[in-house]
């Protein structure tokens, strides 16, 4: 059986029919670029394109994504017409750690949607959209994730702790199996971000890490922003208490945990 058979099939076994385009490729630049592509062609939602590896992976913050076999490279393509858009890249954050579960690795979210397992990072997403004057065209969201991948070589080419499901999971499950479990998971949470987007809000609030109250620090293209981590709101901007004073809502950015600014404070 092909990839894309064993996809399908395993989609229906968990009750999850897929009746959208799926192609499974052996190698591609990014899967995230070949369905922007369709999408501005006007393919279906919930089309989905995955590569066994990719040449060109991409990440977030202009980031590559290193894409050997044995990950899976995934990509899908939303028509979103409802109002919480943005919490698409949450939603998908919590697909994946719920997928991760599945075999039994808890991973925690990083906001907007690293998974991190023991602070190696297990998956990333990266998510693009297109708007017209009607609102937003189509969303792609792009799923990375080191199923059987070798971290240490991962780790010798991106300049970060890198872990695997392969290293995590008590088995090491079929890369078509976790892609099920993906799309399964998304559909799930793109459905309540319709009829009730406050749950997604918490579903990802519940595996997030918990570095609520710590300082850290964003990268955002306008600079560097310092201070505790609030929350994260409705709309899933996070929610800095800026260390200068005053509250700060960041849309984007790159996160990492910093040094209280007072040793003697005891932070939670
Ligand atoms: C990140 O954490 O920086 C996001 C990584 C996203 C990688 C995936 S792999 C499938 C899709 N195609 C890409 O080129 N990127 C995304």
């Amino acid at each position: 059986m092909d990839r894309a058979a064993a996809l399908y099939d395993a989609l229906g076994r968990r009750g999850a029919a897929w009746t959208a385009p799926l192609e499974w490729s052996e190698t591609l630049p990014s899967t995230n670029d070949v369905l922007k592509g369709y999408a501005r062609d006007g393919a279906p939602e919930w089309s989905v394109v995955c590569a066994s590896a990719q040449t060109g992976g991409r990440g977030r913050e202009g980031h590559t994504w290193a894409s050997p076999p044995g990950g899976l490279y995934l990509s899908v393509l939303l028509r979103p017409e409802f109002a919480s858009v943005g919490l698409v890249p949450l939603a998908a954050g919590v697909a994946v750690a719920e997928t991760a579960a599945e075999f039994g690795v808890e991973a925690e979210l990083k906001w907007p949607n690293d998974a991190l397992v023991r602070g190696g990072k297990v998956a990333g997403i990266l998510t693009e959209s297109a708007s017209g004057a009607a609102g937003v065209d189509w969303v792609v969201v792009g799923v990375g994730v080191n199923v059987v991948v070798d971290p240490v070589s991962l780790e010798a080419t991106v300049s970060r702790s890198v872990t695997s499901l392969h290293l995590e999971a008590d088995q090491v499950p079929a890369i078509e199996t976790v892609a099920a479990g993906v799309l399964a998971r998304l559909r799930v949470w793109y459905d309540a971000l319709e009829s009730h987007p406050a749950s997604v809000v918490d579903a990802w609030r519940a595996r997030s890490l918990p570095w609520w109250g710590r300082r850290v620090q964003v990268r955002t293209a306008q600079g560097f922003v310092r201070g505790k981590l609030n929350d994260i709101d409705e709309t899933g901007a996070l929610l800095l208490d800026l260390d200068e004073g005053g509250r700060r809502r960041v849309l984007s950015g790159e996160v990492t945990q910093l040094r209280p600014l007072d040793p003697s404070s005891r932070e939670t």
